[in-house]
């Protein structure tokens, strides 16, 4: 028997044992009915895993989960769905080659009277979900994959909830979106409150936990810290809770020394155009500093580093590397030129899921050298632990494959990868999207140090203004597909990042 009327869930002593891997011991977690609950943690805490449990996907080792005043052993994630609980995964784990519309509806289409699919109807209905509750206009005939990262989370969402529910669980799912988007979830969220639904929040953004959770439960190491009120639990305590240690401001503010380097450039650019993507764009990136591309989701920042690593050709303009004009047809042209890009999209563009966390890291370099100059094993060790120590990133061991570790551990495999080709200049688009706290400040203090001690030249793109400002000695500020004006060392403050992107300050250029 659920022993508390108050709570709509209580997990108690969950273990969830892995080969070689304990990633829950004894973990708690109490939702109250009507609360917004975050599940905090580092990366690899266990978080995605206890939703997984209670879920259903996975099937604990021990332990008791009481639902509704009963207790309830999770089978699968479509049980689990039938009896309340609507789940929008940290992968996005809907069907590319499905429509909008099918998508949201799938397993559960609105029928006719000789009981075939409504297709009128649903696209009709789904259309009318994504409009009103999310403000999307969208094409729900178009199939999933022909809409970006974000949308298909919004989608995600939608269908999420869609269904009645008792429970409602966001893993992560605010990652790709944009502020417009997540204060439209937000508002979502307090309504779905306001009916008596429990919310369990997953985030790394502490901002958006503190605007919109009652609670907050912490895990670390797969174990319970405590659970605490939201306004009774300051930032820093919860951030060294969580990491188990104490902190101080000044680990969070990692400081950049803001001056600029002398003008050596490493990538200068000359009226750059790619149709619909960049406008005729002028810039460089100097040796040694690290530059920011701030602007609103869709201004063409990603458009702009892809171009930069021959992602998408140049229809006029010059690129220039190391003073010197270069073609660049594909992205090998560039790794050559010892570019190297981590783009966004990390889950569709990087993870090679089957191979282990050693393989992943050494990827880029083999493809560089060519598959045919073999690296020697112990030397793919050594670099492998390098980056595994340098990044912390959170395995069993290297030869664990990279589809076990947890979310914000992956996206470090990938910047291992290709810190590991030693590039002169690397780009980072939104390298910490999904990365807890502690590790954030430190990739963030990473690239400034590889600017300042290696000379490597790095371009950091992020949505966040104060991780821009954090990390960036020069930031240009690109809006519309074309770069408006830049800030320098000083001037570069969030205010200013946010009057420069509204067209309101000019920098000293
Ligand atoms: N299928 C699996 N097989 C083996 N180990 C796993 C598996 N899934 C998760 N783990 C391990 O369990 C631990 C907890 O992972 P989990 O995904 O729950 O972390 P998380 O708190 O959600 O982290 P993040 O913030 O990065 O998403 C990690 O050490 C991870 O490597
Ligand atoms: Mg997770």
């Amino acid at each position: 028997m659920g022993e508390n009327d108050e709570f709509i869930l209580q997990m108690k002593d969950i273990d969830m044992f892995f080969p070689g891997v304990k990633a829950l011991k004894k973990a708690k977690f109490n939702l109250k009915k009507g609360e917004i609950h975050s599940l905090m943690g580092e990366n690899g805490a266990g978080k995605s895993t206890l939703v997984k449990v209670l879920t259903g996907v996975y099937h604990k080792t021990a332990g008791q989960v009481f639902y509704d005043g009963k207790q309830i052993e999770p089978q699968s994630p479509l049980q689990s769905q039938q009896i309340g609980i609507s789940t929008v995964y940290q992968e996005v784990n809907l069907c590319g080659n499905l429509t909008v519309a099918e998508n949201i509806y799938i397993g559960r289409e609105p029928r006719g009277s000789f009981g075939q699919i409504d297709w009128h109807k649903m696209n009709s209905q789904a259309k009318e979900l994504l409009k009103n509750e999310l403000g999307l206009d969208l094409d729900v005939d178009k199939t999933l994959s022909f809409y970006p990262v974000a949308v298909q989370q919004m989608i995600a969402i939608a269908r999420a909830i869609d269904t009645q529910c008792k429970i409602l669980i966001l893993d992560e799912p605010t990652s790709s979106l944009s502020d417009r988007e997540t204060e439209r979830l937000f508002a979502i969220m307090r309504k779905l409150k306001a009916q008596g639904i429990s919310i369990i929040f997953i985030s790394h953004f502490l901002e958006q936990i503190y605007t919109i959770c009652d609670r907050i439960t912490i895990l670390r190491d797969g174990e319970y810290v405590g659970e605490y009120d939201i306004p009774h639990l300051e930032r820093l305590q919860l951030i060294s809770k969580m990491m188990g240690k104490e902190v101080n401001e000044n680990q969070i503010e990692s400081n950049v020394d803001k001056s600029v380097p002398k003008d050596e450039y490493i990538v200068e650019t000359n009226n750059v155009v790619v149709d619909g993507k960049v406008k005729d764009l002028t810039m460089n990136i100097k040796k040694g500093e690290v530059v920011g591309f701030a602007g609103l989701l869709g201004s063409g920042r990603t458009e702009i580093a892809d171009m930069l690593f021959g992602v998408t050709p140049i229809n006029s303009g010059e690129i220039k590397v190391d003073g010197v004009s270069v073609k660049v047809k594909e992205p090998m042209d560039q790794m050559m030129n010892r570019i190297a890009f981590c783009p966004e999209d990390r889950k569709i563009a990087g993870i090679i899921g089957d191979l282990s966390v050693r393989e992943n890291i050494i990827l880029a370099l083999q493809a560089k050298d060519g598959m045919f100059k073999h690296m020697p094993m112990s030397e793919q060790k050594a670099l492998a632990d390098k980056y595994i120590e340098l990044l912390r990133i959170k395995v069993s061991d290297r030869e664990q494959l990279i589809k076990n570790l947890s979310g914000g551990n992956q996206q470090k495999v990938i910047i291992a990868r290709w810190l590991a080709t030693k590039p002169n200049l690397l780009i980072l688009d939104e390298p910490t999207r999904g990365i807890d706290v502690g590790t954030k400040s430190e990739i963030e203090a990473l690239a400034v140090r590889l600017a300042k001690e290696e000379g490597m030249s790095v371009v950091f793109i992020s949505g966040e203004m104060g991780e821009m400002v954090r990390t960036c000695s020069r930031i240009l500020i690109i809006r519309d597909h074309e770069k408006l004006t830049e800030l320098n060392g000083d001037e570069i403050s969030t205010a200013h990042i946010m009057q420069a992107i509204a067209g309101d300050y000019h920098g000293s250029n």
